[in-house]
C-alpha cells in the first residue's frame, strides 16, 4: 500500500525581528553590563562582554531575520525573552493555536475535512507542558476522532513523526494522519548569549498523510529513514526534575546551548552519509533528485551537504533556503522549505526532505510527485 503527503500548511507569526534590531538590543545589554561591572572588570574579577554584529550573523549563519510570537519582550532589555500571557486551562494553548492554523491550511490543500483524519501526531523540540498532550488538545479543537500523541526528537521531530504516520497508515491503524510541528524556539533561546542569540525563530507546520490519495498535487512517500547518535554538543537541561534537584532555573544550561562549530563538523558528514544510504537502499542515484528540502539551521551547512551529495555546487532551486527569513525554526524548517518550494514539481519528480539536529538525530523522507 502507498502512503501520500497530500497537503501542507504553514503558520507564520505576525511579528519579526531583523538582525539589526536584535543586535542593537544585545549590544545595549553588553554596554550596560560592562558599565555596571566596570570596577570588577578592571580588577579582573569579571570578564567583559563582547558586542554582536549583524554582519557576523548573516555571514556565519545566513540568517537575516526571524518571526517571533512576541517581539517586545525579546527586545526589552529588562527581560530579553518573549512575554507570553499564561492561559487558563479552559483556553486554547498558544502552541495548539498555531498548530490549528497550520492544520486548517494543510487540510484545505489536501481537500479534506478534519473529520476525515484518524490520528494527530504533534512533533516538536519544545512542548509547552507535560500533559495533557498538545496533540489531544488539537484533536479536540478540530473534532477529530481516533488517537493523538506528542513526541520530541528536537529538530528532527517532523521527519520522525512523518515516519510514525507512514507506519500507522501502512499497518492499517489509520487511513489519514495529521502531523503538526509547532515551534516557539524564542522561548528556549538565551538572548543574552552572543554565540546563539540570533539562531532561532518561531513557526508551525502541518502535513497531511493518507493512503491512496486521489489528489493530483500529492507526493508519494518512497521511503523514510531515521538515525540517532548520542552527542552532548546540543543540549537543553530544562526538565521536570530541575526543582527536585534544586538546580538554578536561570542557569544557561536550562535553555538551548551548543558547540556550534563541532555540530557543523560532525553533523554534515552524518547527514550526507544518511541521505546517500537512504537513496541507495531505494535504488536511486543523486542525479534523480530534483530537490533537497533540508533542515534550516545554517546556510553553509546546507550548501556543504548538498555539494557533497551532488558532487558539485547545488543550484538555488535544488536546495531552497528559507532560514534567511525564518532563522532556525527547529522541526518546522525543512517542512517550511517543502511547503514553499513544491509547486513546480512535475509528475514523477523526486525530492528528499531531511532534518537533523540535537540528539544527534537525522531523518529523511524520499517523495515522488504523483
Ligand atoms: N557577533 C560577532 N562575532 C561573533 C558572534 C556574534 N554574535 N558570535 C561569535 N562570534 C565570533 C566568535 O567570538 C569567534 O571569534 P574568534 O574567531 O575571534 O574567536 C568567531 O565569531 C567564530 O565563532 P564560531 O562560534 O566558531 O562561529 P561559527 O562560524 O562556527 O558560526 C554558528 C557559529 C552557530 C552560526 C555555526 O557554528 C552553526 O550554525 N553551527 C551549526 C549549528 C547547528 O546546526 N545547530 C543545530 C541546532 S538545532
Amino acid at each position: 500500500m502507498s502512503v501520500y503527503i497530500s497537503g501542507t500548511g504553514l503558520f507564520t507569526p505576525k511579528e519579526f525581528i531583523t538582525n539589526e534590531e536584535l543586535v542593537e538590543s544585545f549590544n545595549s545589554y553588553v554596554e550596560n553590563f560592562n558599565q555596571e561591572n566596570k570596577n570588577l572588570i578592571e580588577e579582573g574579577e569579571v570578564e567583559p562582554l563582547t558586542p554582536s554584529s549583524p554582519e557576523f550573523i548573516k555571514k556565519a549563519s545566513g540568517i537575516e531575520r526571524r518571526y517571533v510570537q512576541d517581539k517586545e519582550g525579546i527586545l526589552d532589555l529588562s527581560r530579553m525573552r518573549p512575554k507570553l500571557k499564561e492561559r487558563g486551562n479552559d483556553e486554547i494553548s498558544i502552541m495548539a493555536e498555531m498548530a490549528i492554523d497550520a492544520s486548517i491550511k494543510a487540510l484545505s490543500e489536501a481537500n479534506l475535512e478534519a473529520s476525515d483524519i484518524d490520528a494527530v501526531i504533534c512533533g516538536c523540540a519544545n512542548l509547552q507542558r507535560a500533559y495533557p498532550a498538545l496533540a489531544i488538545e488539537i484533536q479536540k479543537e478540530l473534532k477529530i476522532s481516533g488517537y493523538a500523541y506528542d513526541m520530541n526528537v528536537a529538530c528532527s521531530s517532523a521527519t520522525f513523526s512523518i515516519q510514525n504516520a507512514f507506519n500507522d497508515i501502512q499497518s492499517g491503524v489509520a487511513d489519514r494522519v495529521l502531523v503538526v510541528n509547532p515551534e516557539i524556539c524564542s522561548g528556549h533561546l538565551n538572548f543574552r548569549d552572543r554565540d546563539a542569540h540570533f539562531i532561532f525563530g518561531d513557526a508551525c507546520t502541518a502535513v497531511v498523510l493518507e493512503k491512496n490519495s486521489e489528489n493530483k498535487k500529492a507526493f508519494k512517500i518512497l521511503g523514510t529513514k531515521l538515525q540517532t547518535k548520542f552527542s552532548n554538543n546540543i543540549r537543553n537541561n530544562f526538565g521536570f526534575l530541575n526543582t527536585s534537584e534544586d538546580s538554578d532555573p536561570h542557569a544557561a544550561d536550562k535553555l538551548f546551548i551548543q558547540k556550534g562549530r563541532s555540530v557543523f563538523k560532525e553533523v554534515v558528514p552524518m547527514v550526507q552519509a544518511h541521505i546517500n544510504d537512504h537513496l541507495q537502499s531505494l535504488d536511486l542515484s543523486t542525479d534523480k533528485i530534483k530537490r533537497l528540502w533540508l533542515h534550516q539551521a545554517n546556510l553553509s551547512m546546507n550548501q556543504l551537504i548538498a555539494k557533497k551529495l551532488l558532487g558539485r555546487e547545488p543550484l538555488k532551486e535544488e536546495m531552497p533556503i528559507i532560514l534567511n527569513e525564518y532563522a532556525n525554526t527547529s522541526s518546522a524548517g525543512s517542512i517550511i522549505a517543502f511547503h514553499k518550494y513544491k509547486e513546480d514539481f512535475l509528475s514523477d519528480d523526486i525530492g528528499v526532505i531531511s532534518s537533523f539536529g540535537a540528539g544527534y538525530s537525522v531523518g529523511s523522507v524520499v517523495i515522488q510527485k504523483v
